[in-house]
């Protein structure tokens, strides 16, 4: 994604706010995307490797839900380290279309997916997809969309937000389309925490990263250095709330635009919400899905779920 006006726009808007704030779509410039993909690899971060067991263990019935002919069209793909599960027994699949506003990796990525799958027609799209965008107009004519948004992304959107982002997937499946989404769920908050807060300080560099990306690309001049990270889970609203806590009295610039830190003020970076079975469920219902098959691991941590449209 360029480093357009509107962009810069967002930024200080967030920034403005009596709790300043950034949206984690900007954790992710190629730094940060490779930092996420080291998050995956940590023995705390349970996510990425309770999902992928989840696929593996139900492979067969995912790819039968799944159909012939189908469009697969990811969500925020990143390095589409899953989709490869996927891939691998999807056997005639119209086309793959993956989205992501983290440009470089992307296509990188969508070149890795071409050279190992040769038979798949490989469709990126830069696009933030909380906007609607074009989908790109397979070679083999699709019978049905099937959405893909793995790796509980949806977490990172607050609960109205995730189901206008609910109610966007149900658009992009069209008439006999699917979605089938990874969801992070409730659990002992000491385990959440640690995910969050890892001893090798990988997610403290992926959450300071966002300073640096505004440094190098929006024309901000952050004291990255000067900030800490700070990760905990709010029981009560079921999600991580991540933040940068300023370090000193400080003054940073954005654009034309000042803004001033006490010492001990913070940057809201992210939401990482989890959800029970139920809760969504209703929210998957209220925008016209019905949760047609969920998958979970045996100790309940994560799930990963069909959602039809009625
Ligand atoms: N699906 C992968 C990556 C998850 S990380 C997995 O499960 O491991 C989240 C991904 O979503 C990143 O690659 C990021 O660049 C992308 N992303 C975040 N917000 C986005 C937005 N608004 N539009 C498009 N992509 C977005
Ligand atoms: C992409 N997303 C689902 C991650 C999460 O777990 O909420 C982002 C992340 N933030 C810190 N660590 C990982």
């Amino acid at each position: 994604m360029g480093n357009d006006s509107e962009a810069l726009e967002e930024i200080i808007t967030g920034l403005r706010q009596d709790e300043k704030s950034i949206s984690p779509k900007y954790f992710y410039d190629e730094r940060g995307s490779q930092l996420f993909d080291e998050i995956t690899r940590l023995p705390e971060y349970y996510l990425t490797d309770t999902e992928l067991g989840i696929m593996r263990d139900n492979i067969d019935e995912m790819v039968s839900l799944i159909g012939k002919r189908a469009s697969l069209i990811e969500f925020g793909s990143g390095s589409s380290f899953k989709t490869r599960v996927l891939l691998e027994h999807l056997d005639e699949l119209a086309a793959y279309v993956p989205v992501d506003v983290s440009e470089e990796h992307l296509l990188a990525s969508a070149d890795e997916i071409r050279s190992e799958f040769p038979h798949v027609d490989v469709l990126p799209v830069v696009a933030d997809f909380t906007h609607e965008f074009d989908l790109p107009s397979p070679i083999v004519m699709p019978l049905r969309n099937i959405v893909y948004f793995p790796g509980s992304t949806i977490g990172n959107f607050e609960r109205e937000d995730a189901i206008e982002l609910l109610r966007v997937m149900h658009h992009e499946a069209g008439e006999g389309g699917a979605l089938l989404i990874g969801v992070d769920l409730q659990k002992d908050p000491e385990i959440i925490e640690a995910a969050y807060n890892d001893s090798a300080g990988v997610t403290a560099e992926f959450n300071t990263n966002i300073l640096e990306h505004l440094n190098n690309d929006y024309d901000a001049d952050f004291e990255v250095d000067a900030f800490a990270h700070d990760a905990r889970y709010d029981e009560e609203e079921g999600r991580v709330v991540i933040r940068l806590i300023s370090e000193k009295d400080q003054t940073a610039s954005v654009g034309e635009e000042e803004f001033h830190f006490e010492e001990g003020e913070s940057i809201l970076t992210e939401y990482s919400h989890k959800y029970t079975l139920e809760e969504f469920e209703q929210m998957a219902e209220s925008v016209g899905f019905a949760v047609a098959h969920v998958w979970t691991d045996s100790d309940d941590l994560f799930s990963v779920q069909f959602l039809t449209r009625n």
